[in-house]
């Protein structure tokens, strides 16, 4: 008999943090949790067993299939997007074969067991390119089909990964003896900027928003890499991991659409710093303009419409911009840098 499981990969990333411990919270305990590195001590114990592993690796994958049932898999391994327009052959490796080898891996399971595995994959706003600032301005928040053209390598490799998705869930090898579709139920969402007071993304281009509030906490002086005028959506990382359960929690027969667009609240940057600057008025602030990033951030939407989740799995974000701040960015980032 195999052992039931949830498989977890890019478990140690900020998302892999929150979600296991999320998962735990809620008397979940059967969590493989996969890492290129040892698994961090805050979350070690809250999961049955970490892997140290490549999401590359195939041996991996066969060996994970032949010793474990898998309910639902969370693919949350990547290259973000600053990091993968620095490594693009990387980017690709991770974001586009890593995706198909789970995908694979989530095919075979279900095969197997006779029903759709669950399958989370994390996308991003960064799959959305406005080819200029006018139309970003006029465009404001924009919808699921619109403007499906990426600029970076990590776009291109999200919105890659959601058509293989789809395709795996209802297409995947349709012209063999046996048809394989349907034993992948694919969900994903496009997730804006995340910020979490426990953690500090590594490698993103929204990294502007996270950096400056912990850095002002810290007591250290912070130069924003993109103009005052710059505008993205964003969420707290509890809201990303309550979409997370809730959209995996939802009855298929209401999902009308496989990738969804999820947003809190859409601030400027300008408008970031003095909220930042509210609660810690001592805080040094800069400005130092990454003329390369600043462009990748401006082919981002200004905001998107999640009219699709509020409507099909009820999605509610908890917290706005002033609640994010006041209960539970403050409240916890005060307590971990102790001041
Ligand atoms: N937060 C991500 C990044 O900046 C976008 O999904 O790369």
């Amino acid at each position: 008999m195999r052992k039931p499981i949830i498989l977890i990969t890019g478990a140690n990333g900020e998302m892999g943090h929150g979600l296991i411990s999320a998962l735990n919270k809620s008397g979940i305990s059967n969590i493989i949790a996969m890492d290129l590195q040892t698994l961090d001590a805050t979350i070690s114990d809250k999961v049955m067993e970490p892997i140290i592993g490549n999401v590359l690796d195939k041996t991996l994958m066969e060996q994970i299939n032949g010793e474990y049932e898998i309910s639902a898999i969370y693919h949350l391994a990547a290259l973000l997007s600053t990091r993968a327009e620095f490594s693009p052959q990387s980017a690709h490796d991770v974001n586009v074969d890593g995706t198909l080898n789970l995908l694979t891996l989530a095919a075979e399971q279900g095969r197997s067991q006779g029903k759709a595995i669950k399958f989370f994959f994390p996308s991003s706003i960064a799959v959305y390119g406005l080819p200029n600032l006018e139309t970003k301005k006029s465009a404001a928040a924009i919808l699921e089909n619109q403007f499906c053209t990426p600029e970076t390598m990590y776009g291109c490799n999200k919105i890659y990964s959601e058509l293989l998705g789809s395709y795996f869930e209802k297409n995947y090898q349709r012209l063999a003896a046996q048809d394989l579709s349907g034993f992948v139920d694919f969900r994903s969402i496009r997730f804006p900027g995340i910020i979490s007071a426990m953690t500090i993304p590594t490698g993103g281009t929204s990294d502007f928003a996270p950096e400056m509030l912990h850095a002002a906490a810290k007591g250290e002086k912070y130069d924003c890499f993109v103009r005052d005028d710059t505008q993205i959506p964003f969420m707290t990382m509890p809201d990303a991991i309550s979409a997370i359960s809730d959209l995996m929690r939802a009855p298929k027969k209401n999902l009308t659409q496989s990738v969804y667009n999820v947003r809190a609240f859409a601030p400027t940057a300008a408008e970031l710093r003095e909220k930042t600057l509210s609660f810690f008025p001592n805080a040094k602030i800069g400005t130092e303009i990454s003329e390369k990033r600043q462009a990748i951030v401006d082919s981002w939407p200004q905001d998107c419409d999640d009219s699709a989740a509020k409507t099909d799995w009820n999605w509610q974000p908890k917290h706005d911009f002033e609640t994010a701040f006041e209960e539970y960015l403050i409240p916890n980032i005060t307590a971990i840098y102790n001041v």
